[in-house]
């Protein structure tokens, strides 16, 4: 890593949560990821969700499809857990290398995560293989129960769910993705090292006041939802401890204006087009730039057992504005807009365009 009063060139970085969706939105949302991360780890959670091989194959061809001439990037795909999918199918798709990992979503816990898990305990057979596998094992860590308060529910999870799957599954490695809470930094740092945590760019931002600002801003509405300000300083001083339990998953997750403002908004904040530039400001702020890379570039990789990038990225000290939103053809070709995190904020960081 470089540092100088102007710039930062560090390693490539990769994104270990990114939701990329299909169609006309991958389309309009796949080269700000492909451009900055040099491998992604994509959410299966479209409608039909990917659960076999064959569908995991085809999404991945269409990302590659979608993703512009000579940019090098490589999607990890992962398997949608589903009650009845089956262990061998599972095992089957790790070893041929179409699955890279599995996401466990509770049902009804979030978006399109209806064909998620009813009963944690009904999965066993397949948390058993992919422990003998060595399968990693991707967390949306909150209970789905309406009587549990919505900010108590990653905690919920974790007490009741993650501390006994971890006793009864010690060798298997498990990812509990994009974290909102002091607790959960607790429990992932007093863990052994088969336990890591993903942070999102936006927990580092914003707590729960930013969903009510002078009204109802369904843009900074995500799952797990923000919460309040001490989790957002605990998750800073995480994600910038140089602990290797904690790195990059920036979690973006585009929906058209459409679905962000109807009467049921969807969660999610589409984060990726200045995701990198928003840790890194983060980074600055927290007085330590020089635990960016490792945070970015390193931990992943190591975490999974891969190679670190060799090709290196640079940000320079020039501040930029965010735009208010991005277009993206619609269903009948309308066009339909999509909000990125920090729009129309100023940012201080802007990557130079050269990958070397
Ligand atoms: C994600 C989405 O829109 O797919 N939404 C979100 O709020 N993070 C799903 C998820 O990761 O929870
Ligand atoms: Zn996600």
């Amino acid at each position: 890593m470089k540092i100088t009063q102007h710039s930062i060139t560090l390693r490539q970085p990769d994104d270990w949560h990114l939701h990329l969706r299909d169609g006309d939105v991958l389309k309009a949302v796949i080269t700000p990821s492909a451009t900055v991360f040099r491998r992604a780890v994509v959410m299966p959670n479209l409608q039909p969700p990917i659960t076999t091989v064959e569908q995991a194959n085809i999404y991945k061809k269409n990302i590659l499809k979608a993703i512009p001439k000579g940019i090098s990037f490589t999607p990890l795909m992962t398997a949608y857990l589903t009650d009845q999918l089956s262990p061998i199918d599972l095992e089957d798709g790790f070893h041929k290398g179409a699955f890279f990992a599995a996401k466990l979503y509770p049902a009804n816990s979030t978006t399109n995560s209806s064909d998620g898990i009813t009963d944690l305990s009904a999965i066993n057979p397949i948390l058993e293989s992919m422990e003998r596998i060595g399968m990693p094992l991707l967390i949306h860590g909150e209970v789905t129960d309406p009587e549990i308060d919505i900010f108590d529910r990653e905690c919920f999870f974790i007490e009741k769910k993650l501390q006994p799957l971890l006793k009864l599954f010690p060798n298997l490695r498990i990812v509990l993705e994009h974290i909102t809470t002091k607790e959960a930094v607790q429990f992932v740092e007093s863990s052994n090292n088969l336990l890591a945590a993903t942070i999102t760019p936006h927990h580092l931002h914003i707590n729960r006041n930013a969903m009510f600002f002078r009204g109802l801003n369904s843009d900074f509405y995500c799952l797990p939802v923000a919460k309040r300000e001490h989790h957002r300083l605990a998750l800073r001083r995480a994600a910038t401890s140089g602990k290797a339990c904690f790195f990059l998953g920036t979690d973006s997750a585009p929906h058209t204006r459409m679905f962000k403002e109807s009467s049921c908004g969807c969660a999610g904040i589409f984060n990726a087009p200045y995701a990198l530039e928003s840790y890194a400001e983060v980074f600055e702020q927290e007085g330590c730039i020089e635990k960016l890379e490792p945070f970015a570039s390193e931990f992943g990789a190591a975490f999974y057992g891969l190679p670190l990038n060799e090709s290196s990225i640079t940000l320079v000290k020039r501040s930029q504005i965010v735009p208010d939103y991005f277009e993206v053809k619609g269903p009948t070709n309308s066009p339909q807009r999509i909000v990125p995190f920090h729009a129309g904020e100023k940012l201080q960081w802007t990557i130079s365009r050269e990958l070397s």
